[in-house]
């Protein structure tokens, strides 16, 4: 039995995972409506949506998840049948220097967002309805050299950022258990590909590369990430919005582990010979640098439950993905200099007018 949703809201659709995710979506759903709700903050970018703002089926909504009465009106007014839920703050070392937003946005965002949903859901307004979490593997905490986390593992998170996220998740089962609400939880690894703000590791290399800047690696390098494309992420939550069993949790992954030395010499390799310099060049760019506070040293997803229950698995194998993905950021260097300076946010007022926070 497959849910059809008719009119979804998107939350935090502006930003990397989101505005993938309404890229593929409207391309794969043709009947349905989608709302994407976003507040603009340094990481929401509308030049993201290029190619999906002029669809009737597409509306913008500037606003603040937290911001019960206007969530509220667009679930009303819009019959919104099914709410993705990605706006989040979402960069751990920014969660170091600076939590409060992260329990702000995350905690306090994620429950007025599911009190409205429960109103509306409770309101027989619409025939069915579902809630969807996007959450991230680092609510488990740590791994050591081997092991994998499933589904039971225990949240043990260990960043600011990830507490939040796992507050987020447990008020998300809170409102399962409790109300009996059509809530899903979906947590995957580190994404990669287009629309990446290059404040994260991989856009950061390829930005620092091409313009011949150090390439800060925290510690000693031998950290690892299990990396996966942002559009198998997008097809994966698309999936289990429609197929699973409401009350759910599935991680999300591709086996794909990495030690971010290894990632960093890839990258260093593929764009020497993109941008014709000598074999082993953009390497001596490499630069140790201090570690990250309480850095998590391995994360590596067992996303079995979503393959033998759903059926998915990921589309791009990591080759080809990453060579896809640095040849977008050769292609979008426009993309990459606004985001860096801030200038994207002069699209805001021209398109819709007032001001982006
Ligand atoms: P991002 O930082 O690129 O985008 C976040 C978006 O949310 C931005 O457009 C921002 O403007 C918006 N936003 C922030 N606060 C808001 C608020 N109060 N109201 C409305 N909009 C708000 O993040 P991302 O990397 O695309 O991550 C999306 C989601 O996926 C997050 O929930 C994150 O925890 C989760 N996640 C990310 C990864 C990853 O590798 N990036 C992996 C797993 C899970
Ligand atoms: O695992 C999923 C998570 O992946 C998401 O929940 C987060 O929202 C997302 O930001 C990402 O978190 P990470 O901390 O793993 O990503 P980041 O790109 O910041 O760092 C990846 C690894 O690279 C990590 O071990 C830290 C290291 N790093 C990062 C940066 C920015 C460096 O060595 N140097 C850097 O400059």
């Amino acid at each position: 039995m497959s849910f059809v949703p008719s009119s979804i809201l998107v939350t935090g659709g502006a930003g990397f995972i989101g505005s993938n995710f309404i890229h593929s979506f409207m391309a794969g759903n043709p009947d349905c409506t989608v709302i994407n709700l976003d507040c603009l903050t340094y990481a929401g970018n509308l030049k993201n949506l290029v190619g999906v703002e002029q669809s009737l089926r597409y509306r913008f909504v500037k606003g603040d998840i937290g911001d019960a009465a206007l969530v509220a009106g667009l679930l009303e007014n819009e019959r919104v049948d099914a709410v993705v839920h990605f706006a989040a703050e979402s960069h751990v070392d920014r969660s170091i220097t600076g939590p409060e937003i992260f329990v702000r946005t995350n905690v306090l965002g994620t429950q007025i967002l599911l009190e409205e949903s429960r109103k509306h859901w409770q309101s027989g307004r619409v025939s069915d309805f579902r809630y969807l979490q996007i959450s991230t593997d680092e609510v488990y905490g740590s791994l050591g050299e081997t092991g994998f986390f499933t589904e039971e593992t225990p949240l043990t998170a260990n960043s600011p950022y990830s507490a939040s996220k796992a507050g987020a998740d447990l008020l998300v089962r809170a409102y399962h258990e409790t109300f009996g609400m059509p809530t899903l939880n979906t947590r995957c690894s580190n994404n990669y590909g287009p629309y990446h703000f290059p404040e994260k590791l991989i856009p950061l290399l390829i930005h620092n590369i091409i313009n011949r800047k150090p390439l800060p690696v925290y510690g000693d390098g031998l950290n690892v990430r299990d990396w996966l494309h942002v559009r198998d992420h997008g097809a994966a939550v698309e999936t289990v919005l429609k197929k699973a069993v409401p009350g759910s949790v599935y991680n999300i992954g591709g086996n794909n582990e990495w030690r971010n030395i290894d990632i960093v010499n890839l990258v260093c390799d593929l764009l020497d010979e993109r941008l014709q310099r000598a074999a082993g060049e953009n390497r001596t760019l490499i630069t140790f640098v201090k570690d990250r506070l309480g850095h998590d040293r391995r994360y590596a997803i067992d996303a079995s439950k979503l393959k033998q229950d759903l059926g998915w698995s990921p589309a791009y194998t990591f080759e080809q993905g990453i060579a896809e993905t640095i040849d977008w950021y050769l292609a979008n260097q426009e993309w990459v200099t606004e985001v860096t300076s801030g200038s994207y946010r002069e699209y805001y007022q021209q398109q819709y007018g007032g001001g982006a926070r």
